[in-house]
């Protein structure tokens, strides 16, 4: 693919923003088809409140070392200079080129395991680039809010940063860990790749939702996601999930406040209902959020797809009346998934997904407490007794109970 950052060509793959209208369910056991006009929904790149950790990010002038200030954030990530980001992608040439999201391209790119300076490609250690477009609006807030996060969060199923650049003039990157085999919603989507196995897709949702357990656990204040789609799931060389993007992350609510109330961003097709209507933020956005990933796991269809027309466009609406009734859901299940997968297991997913897309968020499970542990029983009951099911698909690399990632805390 082309440079799109050097011309005007939007990718193909960018997300879709919110628009003023969403279709959303009037009730939670009904598939209403009718339009809720929302209050206005800003658009994907647009953060009206976003605060970070431990302090509030303020102006588009402020520097990393300002919002760190006191916080530890920043702390341990490098500040490359803009020649050595050039240097690491070859001027950031088409050959380096990975893709485009909202906040601009992505580019490979090679540092030096030890000293991080650029090298040449093929030597030292991997780099994916992401430089922000110049007539992006907001994201200078969305690189702060990057970096203040990521900064302090570190654990095995969320992307690692490794520094960042804000030079003097309007260049702001962010250079993280490469994840080798690209976003989930490539390997979902795209038809040149090869199926993910039912067992590597229960593993991918083990592996989110530990990301997620991890965010809404923090002791001193959870944090909210807020962005959760299959884009933003980045898979490793075994197929290990990493949560990328934190741009949009912000901290909950604290003591026994439900919520945080916020401008209404995300993405059109993952956001929770009451989120849209009221700008009302909870960990259970999220895992509104996470219950429209499983959807996309199960049934291999995007959470928007206006081509099929009508309420079949929005994959809620569309799947949501099969999850209750055993015996409809495997008519949801992907195709490509050629049945190779234990229906029991599948049914148990499809009664997870239902309770995540409560409308109610009071109604839905917590992901520390109920999601993933439940998740975790559901796998590990099925390896006891997998011998009589095979998968058509290779064999996951990864996904034995017992040897998943351990939580760590900066
Ligand atoms: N750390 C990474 N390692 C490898 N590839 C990456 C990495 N980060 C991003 N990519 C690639 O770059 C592409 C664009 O990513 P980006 O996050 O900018 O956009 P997006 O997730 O598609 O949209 P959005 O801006 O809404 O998040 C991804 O599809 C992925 O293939
Ligand atoms: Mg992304």
């Amino acid at each position: 693919m082309g440079n799109c950052c050097t011309g005007s060509a939007k990718c193909a793959n960018a997300s879709t923003p919110f628009e003023s209208k969403v279709t959303s369910r009037s009730t939670a056991s009904n598939n209403s088809n009718s339009t809720t006009t929302a209050n206005k929904l800003a658009s994907r790149r647009s953060i009206g409140s976003s605060s970070a950790l431990s302090g509030q990010i303020a102006g588009s002038d402020v520097q990393v070392q300002a919002a760190s200030a006191g916080t530890g954030a920043g702390a341990g990530l490098k500040s490359f200079s803009m020649s050595e980001l050039r240097a690491a992608t070859k001027n950031f040439g088409s050959t380096s080129y990975l893709g485009e999201g909202g906040f601009g391209c992505v580019y490979k790119g090679w540092i030096d395991e030890a000293t991080l300076a650029p090298t040449r490609p093929g030597v030292g250690r991997m780099v994916a680039i992401k430089k922000l477009k110049e007539e992006s609006f907001q994201g200078h807030r969305e690189w702060l809010a990057e970096v203040t996060y990521l900064g302090q969060l570190h654990h095995a199923n969320l992307v690692t940063l490794v520094g960042y650049c804000s030079d003097s003039g309007a260049n702001k990157l962010l250079v993280y860990e490469y994840v080798l085999r690209g976003s989930l919603e490539n390997h979902l989507f795209r038809r040149a790749t090869q199926p993910l196995s039912w067992p590597m897709r229960v593993s991918i949702a083990i592996d989110v939702a530990r990301g997620l357990a991890f965010l809404h656990s923090r002791d001193d204040s959870p944090v909210i996601f807020r962005d959760l789609k299959s884009s933003n799931v980045l898979l490793d060389s075994d197929y290990r999930a990493k949560l990328s993007d934190f741009g949009l992350a912000r901290n909950g609510p604290t003591g026994d406040k439900s919520h945080v109330s916020t401008r209404v961003v995300g993405t059109r097709g993952y956001a929770a209902p009451e989120y849209i209507v009221t700008g009302h933020l909870s960990t259970k956005s999220d895992v509104y959020s996470f219950g429209v990933v499983l959807l996309e796991l199960m049934t291999g269809r995007r959470a928007v797809d206006d081509a099929r027309g009508g309420s079949a466009a929005t994959l809620v609406d569309w799947a949501y009346p099969q999850l209750g009734d055993r015996r409809k859901v495997i008519r949801i299940m992907d195709t490509r998934l050629g049945g190779q997968y234990p229906k029991k297991q599948a049914q148990e997913v499809a009664a997870l997904a239902l309770r995540c897309l409560q409308n109610d968020p009071k109604n839905r499970p917590a992901m520390a407490d109920a999601v993933l542990p439940e998740l975790e029983q559901l796998q590990q009951h099925n390896s006891h007794k997998s011998s009589s099911y095979t998968s058509s698909t290779p064999a996951p690399v990864h996904g034995q109970p017992g040897r998943r990632h351990s939580k760590s805390k900066s």
